[in-house]
């Protein structure tokens, strides 16, 4: 959990997206209004802004988020659009539809946007105010939904307020969203286009996933997992094991040396690539005690460890 702090409300003007740019920068995350849903904004090249965005929620797992960006060239920067991703775009952005595609290597998105995949989920979004903040931050935006986990989600001010207030420094109140659900996402990643999530936009040439499969994509098979065995709550490196630590658990790199679950959570997914792809036959991590996003950890942690 986020420790408590004053929440501001600001009317959707140019003072209040001067604000907003300045905190994101800062590596705060920002409750912004959108078309769909009001979300929950942060730079998504900068891990602990987004590590943030799960400790306000208070998300007991990690899903992969989307990320906003203002225009089809800054998408491009980040993803790679086939034929069938580049006509859905053309029809439909800026609006409520997400795109899912292959991650570009050098996007410099940070891990735990993607939840280490190799895939992205990217919206232009219609907003004036998103849209106004993307263009004073000039950096993409990773926001899900602003509200606390597993709550209804917000398309008014005040229902950010009453799910987040005390958790997050800012929000930008621009009256309800016109849409109210959130956008249809599609993944275009090779082969038939699927649709991962109904939404304002109908895609009829996409086909429709099994809903139970995407409900939970912290579940989904293509789920970032490490190729070697993994070991928890480990208090040293045994033979040929590559050590994460934590806290006091020193290891051959860390999460996070104070034992900050908000600085564990930034490193995880890029500490996991790097062990995977170390010399050593497999790898162990330390205890991460808590609740909160502490908890979030050790159930990603969990799944990766479970036999395949
Ligand atoms: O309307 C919306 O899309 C809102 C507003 C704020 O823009 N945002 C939103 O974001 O709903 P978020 O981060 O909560 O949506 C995340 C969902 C995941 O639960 C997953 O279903 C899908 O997007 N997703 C993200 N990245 C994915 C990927 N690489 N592969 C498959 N699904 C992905
Ligand atoms: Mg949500």
């Amino acid at each position: 959990m986020a420790p408590p702090q004053t929440t501001r409300a600001m009317p959707f003007d140019d003072a209040a997206i001067a604000e907003a740019a300045w905190l994101i920068l800062a590596g705060e995350c920002v409750a912004m209004p959108t078309e769909t849903v009001y979300g929950l904004a942060a730079d998504a090249t900068n891990p602990a802004a987004v590590a943030r965005i799960y400790a306000a929620k208070g998300r007991p797992t990690f899903n992969p988020l989307i990320v906003h960006v203002a225009d089809f060239a800054a998408a491009g920067a980040i993803g790679t659009f086939n034929a069938q991703a580049r006509a859905l775009a053309e029809a439909h952005w800026p609006g409520p539809l997400t795109l899912v595609v292959p991650l570009l290597p050098d996007a410099q998105i940070a891990g735990i946007v993607t939840a280490g995949l190799d895939t992205i989920a990217i919206r232009v979004p219609a907003h004036q105010a998103m849209q106004a903040l993307l263009k004073a931050v000039g950096k993409p935006l990773a926001a899900p939904s602003a509200n606390s986990s597993g709550r209804i989600s917000p398309t008014r001010a005040a229902h950010v307020l009453a799910s987040l207030g005390g958790r997050i420094p800012l929000i930008i109140d621009a009256g309800a969203s016109q849409r109210g659900i959130e956008s249809t996402i599609v993944a275009a990643t090779g082969g038939a286009l699927r649709l991962l999530r109904r939404g304002p936009i109908e895609v009829p040439n996409a086909a429709e996933i099994h809903s139970g499969e995407i409900e939970s994509p912290g579940q989904l098979a293509s789920h970032y997992a490490p190729a070697k065995p993994l070991r928890l709550d480990a208090m040293d490196g045994r033979d040929e094991e590559y050590l994460i630590g934590f806290g006091d658990v020193a290891g051959e790199v860390t999460l996070s040396a104070s034992g900050d679950p908000i600085e564990a959570a930034a490193n995880l997914f890029d500490l996991l690539h790097i062990a995977d792809a170390s010399d050593l036959r497999s790898i162990a991590v330390a205890p991460i005690p808590g609740g909160g996003i502490a908890a979030a950890i050790r159930d990603r942690l969990q799944r990766a460890a479970a036999p395949r």
